[in-house]
């Protein structure tokens, strides 16, 4: 039976940066053999982050999040899925909101504040976490970094793949006015090769994760 991997685009532009990516993660992941099913989180219906109910920390719901929105389809997909690939643009120094909202419930359920066994995800599975953002790609690397261990914790492997120097628009000289903070990358003719600037970069990435895709079976969650 083939693999399934649940792709989550965080950003709200279809079509852009980091939507690109998460489907050229999708292309990947099929190429290897796997089912793919992605969710645009800006498509779905209402939803909130944790609601602090605690529901997940009864014992008849460990490691379930009960709170019932927009979000819970993408959850119990989750749940489900051998592998998971999520990008995000960096929106004011973090990720969106709204990959925010997944992440506190994706990780809060798993969260079983016993000191013994502090999680209590039974069936890690491999994650691709790609960020996009306007700054280069070596700007946050504190706030990958955390969220690589939290998510290698409580859901299992995480590789990490950055695109910084981003497009944020087609064409800066149509501003109303002068976005003079991009002048240093506008020159004519380059704003297209700009827009997927480390297109290549993060194959190696996906050749990881397909890698641990493969001997998931094997991993040993950190104590
Ligand atoms: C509300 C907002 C806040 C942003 N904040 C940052 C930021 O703090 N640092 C940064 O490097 N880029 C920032 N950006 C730029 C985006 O991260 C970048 O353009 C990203 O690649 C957009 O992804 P998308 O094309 O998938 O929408 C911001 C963009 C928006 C709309």
């Amino acid at each position: 039976m083939s693999k399934k991997v649940i792709a989550v685009n965080a950003s709200p532009r279809i079509g852009w940066n980091t939507d690109t990516l998460v489907a050229e993660a999708m292309k990947g992941a099929e190429s290897a053999g796997a089912e793919t099913e992605k969710f645009d989180l800006f498509r779905l219906e209402k939803y909130t982050g944790c609601i602090s109910c605690f529901g997940c920390k009864k014992e008849k719901n460990r490691g379930r999040c009960v709170c019932r929105d927009g979000l819970s389809p993408v959850l119990d997909a989750i749940r489900e899925a051998d592998g998971l690939i999520i990008g995000s643009p960096n929106y004011l120094s973090e990720m969106t909101a709204s990959f925010r909202a997944l992440y506190e419930r994706l990780i809060f359920q798993n969260l079983t504040y016993n000191a013994e066994v502090p999680c209590c995800n039974e069936r890690p599975i491999p994650v691709l976490l790609i960020m996009t953002s306007n700054a280069p790609d070596s700007m946050y690397q504190g706030l990958l970094r955390d969220y690589q261990q939290t998510l290698s914790r409580f859901v299992g492997p995480t590789e990490v793949f950055v695109s910084g120097d981003t497009l944020q628009l087609k064409d800066y000289s149509k501003t109303d006015w002068k976005w003079t903070m991009f002048d240093r990358r506008n020159p004519e003719g380059l704003q297209e090769a700009n827009k997927y600037p480390n297109l290549f970069l993060y194959i190696p990435a996906l050749f990881h994760m397909l890698q641990q895709y493969h001997l998931y079976t094997l991993y040993i969650p950190p104590v």
